[in-house]
């Protein structure tokens, strides 16, 4: 386990290649550096939480909304060597709290992360869904 400082900011505009080489790693064949930092520029709201140390993001949440009624939450991921210190809880609790004044806030998880997100205020729900597998890595 880690111990640096970890810095939460909402600032993306000077993130390097560098800073997110890696991430999306839990997707296999996930998007390049490049395409990471265009999510990030692309969504509404993003959390970023940053090794002090390295200037690394080891952790992200986007959002994307019409700032009016409605939110979705695409993407959270915390570094695997950087889980299970609460950094994921955080980036949910400060994108929340950008969003409280939204009726609907949605995302997508997998079943057996339903109690992370019902100990931060989700509900399980059904929903649906398309993925175009061929567009994953954004390539
Ligand atoms: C889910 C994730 C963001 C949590 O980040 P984190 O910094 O470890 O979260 P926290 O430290 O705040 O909370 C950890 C808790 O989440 C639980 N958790 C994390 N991943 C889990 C999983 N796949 N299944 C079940 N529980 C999970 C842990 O068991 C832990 O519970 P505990 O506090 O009772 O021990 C992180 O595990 C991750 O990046 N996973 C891979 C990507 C992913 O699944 N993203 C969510 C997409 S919907």
């Amino acid at each position: 386990m880690e111990s640096a400082m970890v810095i939460y900011q909402e600032d993306c505009e000077r993130l390097t290649i560098e800073n997110v080489e890696g991430l999306f790693g839990c997707w296999g064949r996930g998007p390049a550096a490049a395409d990471v930092l265009r999510i990030f520029k692309g969504s509404d709201h993003v959390v970023l939480a940053v090794d002090g140390a390295s200037g690394q993001v080891i952790g992200y949440i986007t959002a994307i909304t019409d700032g009016v009624s409605a939110a979705y939450i695409p993407h959270l991921e915390v570094r695997p060597s950087w889980q299970g210190q609460g950094i994921g809880s955080e980036l949910v609790h400060r994108m929340l709290e950008r969003l409280r004044h939204l009726y609907m806030i949605d995302l997508m998880c997998d079943e057996d992360l339903q109690a992370f997100y019902e100990r931060l205020g989700f509900r399980p729900w059904t929903g649906m869904l398309i993925r175009n597998y061929d567009r994953q890595a954004c390539d």
